[in-house]
């Protein structure tokens, strides 16, 4: 089955919103413990968009099977060549190549755009499949920052990887 990438739009919030409320509910990829509701996820899409951050969903049979966006690693300028990644998919289409076609994509659309490095903040140590993509796609592992949250009655790590985009360090920035 073939997967398709595209920008996100108004009317994939409500696939998007589901996909995440799921990953919040019942993972420990991200550290919110409420899902956000779709006029949330609207706003802080629309938020990325105007900071000139790439939002992006992956189908598969006209139906979203994943998505994924940039963000800034950190607000203070000197960051300001360096993204955070996020990528999350529905529980439906997981281990079928979507989470590779979209960060794929994001990284793509990431060098394009002048970025330098993409850093993933990973959820605890447990989230193998997020570590998986991650290297397959030529993140390093950095470190990990042990019981940075709490979440599932468990104290949860954080796993830091990163990966250049374009040139990395090897040039000053455009
Ligand atoms: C992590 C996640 C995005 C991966 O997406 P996916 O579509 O399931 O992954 P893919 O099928 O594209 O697999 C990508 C690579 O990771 C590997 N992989 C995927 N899931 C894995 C798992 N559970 N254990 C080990 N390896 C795994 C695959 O073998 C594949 O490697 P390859 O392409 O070299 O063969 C997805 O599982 C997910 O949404 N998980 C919950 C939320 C999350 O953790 N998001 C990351 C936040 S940054």
């Amino acid at each position: 089955m073939a997967t398709s990438i595209r920008d996100a739009a108004p009317a994939d919030l409500t696939a998007i919103t589901a996909i995440y409320a799921h990953a919040v509910h019942h993972g420990t990829a991200s550290f919110e413990l409420s899902p956000p509701d779709e006029a949330e996820m609207a706003r802080r899409r629309e938020v990325l968009i105007a900071g000139g951050y790439p939002y992006i969903v992956a189908l598969r049979d006209d139906r979203i099977a994943g998505y994924a966006y940039a963000s800034a690693y950190r607000p203070r300028p000197a960051y300001r060549f360096t993204v955070e990644d996020s990528v999350y998919v529905d529980p439906a289409f997981q281990g079928q190549g979507v989470g590779r076609a979209l960060l794929t994509a994001l990284i793509e659309i990431c060098e394009a755009r002048g970025f330098r490095r993409m850093i993933a903040v990973i959820g605890d140590t447990q989230s193998h499949g997020s570590i998986a993509l991650h290297r397959a796609l030529g993140f390093a592992h950095i470190g990990t920052i042990p019981a940075l949250g709490y979440k599932h009655d468990a104290w949860r790590d954080t796993v830091l990887m990163h990966r250049p985009l374009s040139e990395g360090d090897t040039t000053p920035p455009a």
